[in-house]
């Protein structure tokens, strides 16, 4: 690496020279530069001013007038692409931001992990299959690259799926938008009533009478959602980025906000690289390798304008690093001076597995580090600025209670266990956790 990095002249295909990570290889390169010449004449998903619009809410955020709550799949599926599909999650999504609304008394962002969210880097080539004696196969990297289906035909990188992707992107974006006018609040809150009064969980049922016995106090409009994506797939971020004139800079249009995950933030690579000179707000993913020298660096490089809130630092270091990593890493944000908004993953820093050998995660884990995080930040001066979640809009049993791990047995699976990737939680899970969170005391985050 040269360093310092990424002291060069930005431009659009800069990053082509760096070393880059976690890319399919694809057998036909001119067939890849054929579908990224067809991507890049396609209209734009997300205008240039709701990308604005965004950031000036992330800046809100920074300030702590307003909470982010960024939530939706680990891997999206293509076959999500359908109006029914579309209309459950977002009504999921405004139950749980509603829910974290009337919690925290503050207004909630949405930035769903949706609508593009169709590429997933991975830390092992292949898997292994689960019936016996069958070649293990190269790992799902998300339905943006290859099939799901466990063949190593089915998992050769296709750039068609390219094209397919960006249709069904705009596919998502166009019936969420369409519930977004269909929904209103009051249905919502009768909704998210409804839900809690048939759930089986006590602390709920607690939490619904407390909330009885105070006005209700909301906006009369709905949470605005935004669309993000991990920025993976390079040539495909590319395509989708336009030059705006009014602004004079590139905005990626196939979503408003984009991250940079754990497994591509490397200074003097191609990621890093492209990052730097888009428009949009972005976050990056800092894990327990993170030092404060690298932070350092990207507070500059990431954010060369230094504009307030441009970058969001989503913080998935594990319960037992997450307040050391703090204690080393908010006095860099702090000297630095430039906001950010800090969002809390509670997912990616745990995992265990059951007896049977399915990949969870436990709930009051996640509940512990979150709850960390929040009180060394505040300690610091500084506060959380969002949630970070994967989440299904079906009652998936994926996440579990660590209270309830002793009960399974090598025989018990968990079901419905429907992610292509990580385990995420479902709605009650989510409303459990933001209520054991910030119910008892609005001051808490
Ligand atoms: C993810 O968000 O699905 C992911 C892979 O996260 P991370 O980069 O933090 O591991
Ligand atoms: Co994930």
């Amino acid at each position: 690496m040269t360093y310092p990095p990424h002291e060069h002249d930005w431009s659009l295909n800069s990053w082509r020279k760096l070393p880059i990570r976690q890319q399919p290889h694809y057998d036909q390169l001119d067939h890849l530069h054929q579908i990224e010449h067809q991507l890049n004449r396609k209209a734009a998903v997300v205008p240039t001013h709701q990308i604005q619009q965004l950031l000036n809410s992330l800046q809100r955020a920074a300030l702590g007038q307003q909470f982010v709550l960024q939530a939706g799949d680990c891997a999206e599926p293509f076959a999500d692409a359908d109006p029914a599909v579309s209309k459950h999650k977002y009504l999921n999504l405004m139950l749980m931001a509603t829910w974290l609304e009337l919690l925290i008394n503050q207004p909630v962002v949405i930035i769903g992990r949706i609508a593009g969210q169709f590429s997933k880097p991975r830390s092992q080539l292949y898997e292994h299959s689960s019936r016996p004696n069958q070649p293990s196969v190269p790992v799902f990297r998300g339905d943006l690259v290859h099939s799901f289906t466990a063949t190593t035909q089915a998992r050769r990188p296709d750039p068609d799926r390219l094209l397919l992707g960006s249709y069904l992107t705009e596919v998502i974006a166009n019936d969420l938008r369409t519930m977004a006018t269909k929904l209103n609040r009051v249905d919502c809150l009768a909704e998210l009533m409804n839900h809690i009064q048939t759930s089986q969980l006590t602390s709920l049922h607690n939490a619904l009478t407390n909330r009885y016995h105070e006005p209700i106090d909301l906006s009369p409009q709905l949470p605005d959602l935004f669309f993000s994506h991990e920025a993976l797939l390079l040539n495909y971020e590319q395509a989708l980025s336009h030059y705006s004139a009014q602004s004079q800079q590139y905005y990626n249009q196939g979503a408003h906000f984009l991250w940079l995950g754990n497994r591509t933030r490397h200074l003097g690579e191609a990621h890093i690289e492209y990052m730097r000179g888009i428009a949009n707000p972005i976050g990056v993913k800092l894990g327990p390798a993170t030092t404060p020298a690298e932070l350092s660096c990207y507070l500059k490089v990431l954010n060369p304008q230094q504009i307030p809130a441009k970058l969001t630092l989503i913080l998935r270091f594990g319960r037992h690093q997450v307040r050391a990593k703090l204690h080393e890493l908010i006095p860099v944000v702090t000297e630095h001076k430039v906001p950010v908004v800090w969002m809390m993953d509670p997912m990616h820093g745990q995992w265990t597995y059951t007896p049977s050998g399915q990949k969870t995660r436990h709930i009051e884990v996640m509940i512990a580090e979150i709850t960390e995080a929040i009180q060394t930040l505040k300690q610091f001066g500084h506060r959380l600025g969002g949630l970070h979640l994967e989440t299904s809009y079906d009652q998936v049993n994926e996440c579990i209670y660590q209270a309830d791990h002793h009960l399974l047995s090598p025989e018990t699976t968990l079901s419905p266990y429907t992610s292509q990737c990580d385990p995420r939680l479902n709605l009650t899970q989510v409303l459990d956790m933001m209520w054991q969170l910030f119910g008892h005391s609005a001051a808490a985050h």
